[in-house]
């Protein structure tokens, strides 16, 4: 059965986190810091605990062996008077080297330990307030998958209350509706592809980005013909599900600046008639991540009431072959005119991307980004851990090292001069792959770059390994979506936003 047209079937579960001036009286557990000092464990003095009861839990998490050491969960029976049954600790290491990072993973550990817990008081935020509710909300996702069974008491998520002054309101909120913008994320990549397809997932960007305050505008498969979209047509022309093309606009009277963001919507990837081997093909059901991140980035901006014009194009397609799938060897004519010809049908992202960024370029905005799981290359570059960033010289550098510093890792990626003579065709203006192994990533950079409207600056994030965990949960990343590069693309809007004179 196919889903309501504009709800997932399933959403994940997550802690809520709350800001209160005072630690709540009935709270189940206290989650506190520790630290690994020279001489092991050390546990700073906090509004949560009094003197000699921070004292009796030292002796209680030096009983079981805790050191402090980063991301060591440690749950002990709480000191007498301390109102609350446990105290779990968490380790954030040296004292001295605490960064954001180290916090937001310790925190996202502790997370995973907080399930059915009940009401937390925490002293975490004392530490880095933005980080710690970031690590709580991210580590303590949980994406529950469609079954037919609730889920036990037991597995409930916690609710966390961090006890600091109002001062800190803005700075909670902040943090706050960027990390559940990355479980929105998470959630579309995490969702069966029989339940999102090109429409369905439409219709929940429409409600979703209305619900916001967004402009929405959705073109069907007819207007996308009428138009002229032949790269997404021809990507979705194989599938029994029509492709769709979302433009979601975030428009504040006090804009100084215009963003374009863009990202790769195929909802399955087969491959088409180049078809992909079938074992772990069900990967593909993330193929969307690029688009998904740019959806939730834009709602972000939105309910930051960001003061920068945003506009997010979202070509969505499903990758099928069938007797009207595209061939290897046909030509197709994208948005604006330029044309491909389609060697390998497997490269479909970046046929559906020229449209989306030829359509993007055309409102001539200040900056373009846009990211895609595109290339297997990438992967075989930089690892599953890390996006390949290219571009505009400044913007690459820049966004790569805005990247690390949210804790989404990144590194920039030149495009390579051979790659110009590589993407020549004999029958159209360019060819969507260049027939060798070497240089995936990049040779795919190069195409894109034809698309990109004079004098915009843009960048292409290739999320193909960071999108998804196949691993198992670590810090305050969970098994499956990740919901990168959300955090960065945020992280860029709202630095833009602040930029004051025009160039
Ligand atoms: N969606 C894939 C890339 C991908 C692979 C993402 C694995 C995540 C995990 C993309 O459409 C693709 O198939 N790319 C091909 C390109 C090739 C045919 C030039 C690839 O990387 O093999
Ligand atoms: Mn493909
Ligand atoms: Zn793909």
């Amino acid at each position: 059965m196919a889903a309501s047209t504009v709800d997932l079937p399933a959403r994940g579960s997550f802690p809520e986190v709350k800001l209160a001036k005072k630690a709540p009286k009935k709270a189940d557990a206290l989650l506190v810091v520790a630290f690994k000092g020279e001489e092991g464990l050390e546990l700073p003095a906090s509004s949560l605990l009094g003197g000699s009861a921070t004292r009796a839990l030292y002796e209680s998490l030096t009983a079981v062996g805790a050191t402090g050491k980063a991301n060591e969960v440690t749950r002990v029976p709480a000191p007498a008077k301390a109102g609350v049954a446990s105290v779990i600790a968490v380790g954030l290491g040296d004292a001295d080297e605490l960064d954001d990072e180290t916090m937001r993973r310790a925190a996202g550990t502790a997370a995973r330990a907080l399930k059915g817990v009940g009401t937390v008081a925490t002293s975490l935020g004392d530490f880095g307030l933005a980080a710690a509710v970031e690590g709580i909300i991210l580590g303590g996702y949980n994406h529950r998958g469609i079954r037919s069974s609730e889920l036990a008491d037991k597995e409930a998520p916690a609710t966390v209350v961090f006890a600091d002054d109002k001062s800190k309101a803005k700075e909670f909120e902040a943090a706050k509706i960027g990390a559940e913008s990355v479980l929105l994320a998470r959630d579309l990549v995490n969702t069966p592809s029989n339940f999102l397809y090109p429409e369905s997932y439409a219709e929940f960007l429409r409600a979703q980005g209305e619900e916001v305050g967004l402009d929405v505008e959705i073109l069907d498969e007819k207007e996308l013909k009428k138009q002229g979209f032949g790269g997404i047509l021809s990507v979705g022309q194989g599938s029994a599900r029509p492709p769709r093309l979302v433009r979601l606009t975030w428009a504040p009277r006090k804009a100084k600046r215009s963003v374009a963001l863009v990202g790769k919507g195929i909802t399955f990837d087969t491959g088409g008639i180049s078809l992909k081997p079938g074992s772990g093909m069900w990967d593909m059901i993330s193929d969307m991540g690029g688009s998904a991140a740019m959806a939730a980035s834009i709602i972000a901006a939105a309910k930051l009431e960001l003061p920068v014009k945003v506009t997010a194009t979202l070509p969505l397609a499903e990758n099928m072959p069938s007797g009207s799938a595209t061939r290897p060897g046909d030509v197709i004519t994208h948005y604006g005119g330029k044309t491909s010809e389609v060697l390998n049908t497997d490269a479909e992202g970046r046929l559906v991307l020229a449209d989306a960024i030829a359509r993007a370029s055309e409102d001539n905005p200040d900056y373009l980004l846009e990211t895609a799981t595109l290339t297997g290359a990438q992967m075989v570059a930089l690892g599953d851990r890390t996006a390949g960033i290219m571009g505009s010289d400044e913007l690459r550098d820049h966004l790569a090292e805005l990247g690390r510093s949210v804790g989404e890792n990144a590194w920039a990626m030149p495009l390579l001069e051979e790659h110009d003579e590589q993407l020549k065709s004999g029958n159209a203006d360019m060819r969507n792959i260049h027939v060798k192994r070497e240089g995936g990533m990049e040779f795919a950079g190069t195409y894109l770059k034809q698309f990109v409207g004079e004098g915009i600056e843009w960048a292409h994030i290739d999320i193909a390994g960071p999108s998804m965990n196949g691993g198992s949960a670590w810090g305050y990343t969970p098994k499956q979506a990740t919901g990168v590069p959300v955090r960065t693309i945020i992280a860029a809007l709202t630095e833009i936003s602040q930029q004051k004179k025009k160039k």
